[in-house]
């Protein structure tokens, strides 16, 4: 299951307020991914900050069920990672008050990266740092109610809306003055969405301007792309999303790179049907439901079987399956002796979707200093 990569340099330790972290490594918040039994099955795997899902502060104060749930973390789960989205600075700080007041996690980071329309169009997500007032506000008032609680606070953000309207230095050092632990830069524009490459210069250009911790996030799909950005860009730690999705060993490999070592993960077909029939046995231990936990694994299927020589018919059965029963009888069908696919190494997966205009609110981009809380961009349902 090991192979040989090119030599590791060794890395420090990141710094998250009086957390040491080792690796120096994120698995990026991805809604509808990271849930308990995938971070479980990535904590497996290497040490390093395993952050949850999205949850929406309007959410978590009014205490829906369904976010409460979503908040669960492992029993084993010693750094506790949660992910909180809001736009109104009182909410989000009533919300992480609650965080810490009721000791349910360790780390809160605020969500200013989303790029998806119904959050932009409203002001929200990747939108928001452009309106500097208002964002200094919600990180400040944020890192403020988690600071009895020693929480330490961090944000994750993009370039900016687009390349004519770059925020991330200036955000970058808005975030800082107010007292946050660290800044992650997803370094690619609202605009580019997911579509081009990371710009690893502008990553470089944030660790220039900040003094505290900077990590670096965008098309990390091997350990050794995760060295390479460390070179690139002097980042005291990566965020790693899309390159582990189907591969959560990735972590492994991850862990032995910064640690110097030599080896990579690369299972065959009957090792990776393990993983799989675990993860989806996590997943229905998670959720408490057969059905729903089935339907939530389906999702995984095409990047766990990426590259591998598997017919299109039991493909399709494996992404439709209904029952632990069925998903093991159909993973026993697959030839668990097929190596690895190598050509499948390096290469994007998941979500590469296209570039496309950025939905703002009226007006929006004429006044930068204005700090309304814009209307209805306090989401209802987390995970989005
Ligand atoms: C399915 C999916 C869901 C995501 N959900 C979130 C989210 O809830 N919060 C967030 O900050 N970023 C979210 N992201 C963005 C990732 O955290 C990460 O910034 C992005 O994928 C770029 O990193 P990568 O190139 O390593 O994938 C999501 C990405 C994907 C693919």
């Amino acid at each position: 299951m090991l192979d040989d990569v090119t030599p590791a340099l060794p890395a420090a330790p990141l710094n998250l307020g009086d957390y040491e972290v080792w690796p120096p490594v994120v698995l990026a918040p991805m809604a509808g991914i990271t849930n308990v039994a995938f971070r479980r099955l990535c904590r497996e795997q290497g040490g390093g900050v395993y952050v949850c899902e999205m949850i929406t502060t309007r959410a978590l104060v009014e205490r829906i069920p369904k976010t409460l749930k979503m908040i669960e973390f492992g029993a084993d789960e010693k750094f506790r990672s949660l992910q909180l989205y809001g736009v109104d600075p009182d909410v989000t700080a009533a919300a992480v008050r609650m965080v810490a007041e009721e000791g349910w996690a360790d780390h809160i980071d605020l969500n200013f990266g989303c790029p998806v329309p119904k959050v932009t169009r409203r002001g929200g997500g990747s939108a928001l740092p452009w309106r500097r007032k208002l964002f200094g506000r919600i990180v400040r008032q944020a890192v403020q109610a988690a600071a009895p609680a020693g929480i330490p606070l961090t944000i994750k953000m993009r370039k900016g809306i687009d390349d004519d309207h770059l925020t991330y230095v200036e955000a970058g050092l808005i975030a800082q003055e107010a007292g946050v632990a660290a800044v992650a830069l997803h370094a690619r524009t609202a605009e580019q969405r997911y579509s081009g490459t990371a710009d690893w210069d502008a990553i470089a250009t944030l660790k220039q301007a900040l003094d505290v911790p900077v990590l670096g996030n965008g098309d990390i799909w091997e350990a050794s792309d995760a060295l390479r950005m460390v070179e690139h860009t002097g980042v005291d730690g990566v965020v790693v999303g899309r390159g582990c999705l189907g591969r959560p060993w990735l972590f492994k490999d991850l862990e032995a790179a910064f640690a110097g070592r030599t080896s990579q993960e690369l299972p065959n077909l009957g090792e990776v049907a393990a993983i799989m029939s675990r993860h989806a046995h996590l997943l229905v231990d998670a959720l408490g439901d057969e059905r729903h936990g089935c339907a939530d694994f389906r999702k995984h299927v095409a990047w766990y079987l990426k590259g591998f020589p598997v017919g299109g018919e039991l493909r399709r059965s494996l992404a439709m399956v209904t029952s632990l029963a069925v998903l093991d009888d159909l993973l026993a069908q697959l030839d668990g002796s097929e190596p690895f696919p190598r050509e499948s190494l390096g290469q994007p997966r998941g979500r590469i979707n296209a570039p496309g205009k950025v939905s703002l609110p009226y007006g929006w981009l004429d006044s930068r200093d204005d700090d309304t809380v814009p209307e209805g961009a306090e989401m209802e349902n987390s995970g989005g």
